[in-house]
């Protein structure tokens, strides 16, 4: 049997940066402990545009389809600000989330322990939170027809429409309720039902699901503005939330930042299973290129590196080495390492990009 394969991606500002660190620990990997994964690696965003005149060429495309796991840098810059919206570097974005139908989002926010005093939370509330929103990425009011602005009568209309079918609430609750498995074995749905037919819908195909094909997760609903009050007031309760695009937008972004850092916090997202099982899978960190930040070795790459855990757990189902690869970040951080974005007050020197990503190199040799 041939490898797993891997497309990395590195993009613009710190994305090479942190994806650097990145191949270290893939390569630790393969050395350690047997996992070689055949890796290639290609432009994406300003870097294609520059070199093809677009932010993603036709064969990195295909490529993408191909592998069994993308990993994804970051993508833009001022330098391309003022191209045109067509070649901006976010749309090779777009494109690949797009044509490889990328419909479950996957953000986990979880808190390190030596990191609990950096949230704006109190240390109570947040110390060992770990839950995982789970957005639907692909339908809903950011795509619905119709839209745009119309004019009626004597004034304009500005008119989003939700839309949403059985078939992409029900494909997002399997995958939510697949991930609940693997975690605490509880999903809390949110929509707003009591106002919206959408979300009348949303709740009736959820829990359509859960009983024919899910009756073990442990299942609740909750209208997504008392989950965000929830979510400030006492976010442990939750294991795996899932939502449609735009509240998960909303609530993914202040789950997030329960937990402190931008360079700290992963993502994925997940298509459909291929031919060999797998899901369609894209795996980036949240943040963007950094450019105020970018050439001078201040990255930190965490964020990058707890995407490819994710990849590990959910495209190679090596569940184990993933938490054996958030066991070293846990270690580093313990041990007080800490990238620029991370210092308190308390006059810790920093580390660089480089240094972090060797310290978890020599965390995960001592985890043997
Ligand atoms: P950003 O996430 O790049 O940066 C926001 C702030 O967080 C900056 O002060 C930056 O230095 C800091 N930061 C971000 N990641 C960090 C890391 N790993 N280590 C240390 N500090 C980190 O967002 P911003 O500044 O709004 O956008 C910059 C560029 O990135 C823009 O061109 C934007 O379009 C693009 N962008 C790309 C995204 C992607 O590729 N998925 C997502 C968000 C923005
Ligand atoms: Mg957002």
């Amino acid at each position: 049997m041939s490898n797993p394969s891997l497309l990395i991606l590195p993009g613009d500002g710190i994305g090479p940066e942190v994806m650097a660190e990145v191949v270290k620990i893939i390569d630790w990997y393969g050395a350690k402990r047997g996992m070689a994964f055949d890796v290639s690696e290609d432009l994406v965003g300003g870097a294609a545009y520059d070199k093809h005149g677009t932010p993603l060429h036709d064969d990195t495309m295909a490529k993408a389809q191909e592998v069994d796991a993308v990993l994804l840098g970051a993508v833009g810059g001022p330098k391309y600000d003022n191209l045109d919206f067509s070649v901006k570097p976010e749309r090779g974005l777009l494109r690949l989330r797009k044509e490889m139908d990328l419909f479950a989002n996957l953000r986990p926010a979880q808190c390190f322990d030596a990191l609990a005093d950096f949230s704006s939370l109190k240390r109570d509330v947040v110390a060992g939170l770990d839950i995982m929103i789970v957005r639907e990425l692909t339908s809903g009011i950011y795509f619905g027809e119709p839209r745009g602005i119309f004019t009626e009568g004597n004034e304009r209309v500005g008119i989003n429409t939700q839309r949403y079918t059985e078939s992409e609430i029900d494909r997002v609750a399997r995958a939510a309720f697949e991930l609940a498995r693997k975690r605490g074995n509880r999903v809390c749905s949110m929509e707003k039902a009591n106002v919206m037919e959408s979300g009348v819908l949303w709740r009736e195909v959820v829990q359509k699901v859960h009983d024919a094909d899910y009756p073990d997760v442990e299942l609740s609903h909750m209208y997504a503005d008392a989950g965000a009050m929830q979510l400030c007031r006492w976010p442990k309760q939750f294991d795996v939330i899932v939502t449609d695009n735009l509240f998960g937008d909303l609530l993914s972004d202040a789950a997030a930042m329960l937990t402190g850092s931008l360079g700290m916090l992963p993502s994925a997202s997940l298509g459909l299973p291929m031919a060999n099982g797998r899901p369609k899978a894209l795996y980036e960190p949240v943040h963007g290129s950094a450019p105020d930040i970018a050439g001078q070795g201040k990255a930190n790459p965490i964020a990058c590196i707890l995407s490819f855990a994710m990849a590990l757990r959910y495209s190679f189902d090596q569940g184990a080495e993933a938490t054996r690869l958030e066991k070293a970040v846990e270690q580093v951080l313990a041990d007080g390492l800490r990238t620029a974005d991370l210092l308190g007050e308390d006059g810790v020197t920093p580390v660089s990009t480089t240094e972090m990503g060797d310290a978890i190199v020599a965390a995960l040799d001592a985890s043997l």
